[in-house]
């Protein structure tokens, strides 16, 4: 078991807003530094003013992973995936986060709130946080996803 990500950051729109105050619960129990993009309410917020921000931080190396929340997960998967360096993986059980962290190198993922319960997400995350790339055959595809 690999750990390498220590400084996290997240952030949601207002619907995953009470399942993000969940996970920073979670993760600051375990000890994890967690920086919280917002929402700061459940008050209506487009998903791209969270999203953007945390990605550029991703890239610009002021923390090591990103957890990204909205109701399906895709507003704030695709917003962040628009950064260069940026792989947001779209995550619903923690068979598909091992997976986005071992093959996929994923830097951030993307949790769908309204389609996973607290108990899933706090999986999908244990499993994501707890998982290493791969690399070889792996390095060279993720190579090729820039364009
Ligand atoms: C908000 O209603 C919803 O559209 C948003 O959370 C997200 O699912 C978008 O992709």
């Amino acid at each position: 078991m690999v750990e390498k990500k220590k400084i996290l950051a997240i952030g949601s729109d207002h619907a995953g807003y009470e399942l993000k105050t969940l996970i920073i619960h979670f993760l600051e129990s375990l000890g994890y530094k967690v920086q919280d993009y917002g929402a700061f309410s459940s008050l209506s917020v487009d998903y791209p003013d969270v999203a953007h921000p945390l990605a550029a931080a991703i890239v610009n190396h002021t923390h090591d992973f990103g957890i990204l929340i909205c109701g399906t997960g895709n507003g704030v998967n695709m917003a962040a995936n628009k950064h260069k360096g940026i792989r947001s993986a779209l995550c619903w059980n923690k068979d598909i986060a091992k997976f986005a962290i071992e093959h996929n190198n994923a830097n951030i993922i993307a949790l769908p709130a309204r389609f996973i319960d607290f108990i899933t997400a706090k999986e999908i995350i244990e499993t994501a946080l707890f998982s290493g790339f791969e690399a070889g055959r792996h390095q060279l595809r993720v190579d090729k996803i820039n364009c």
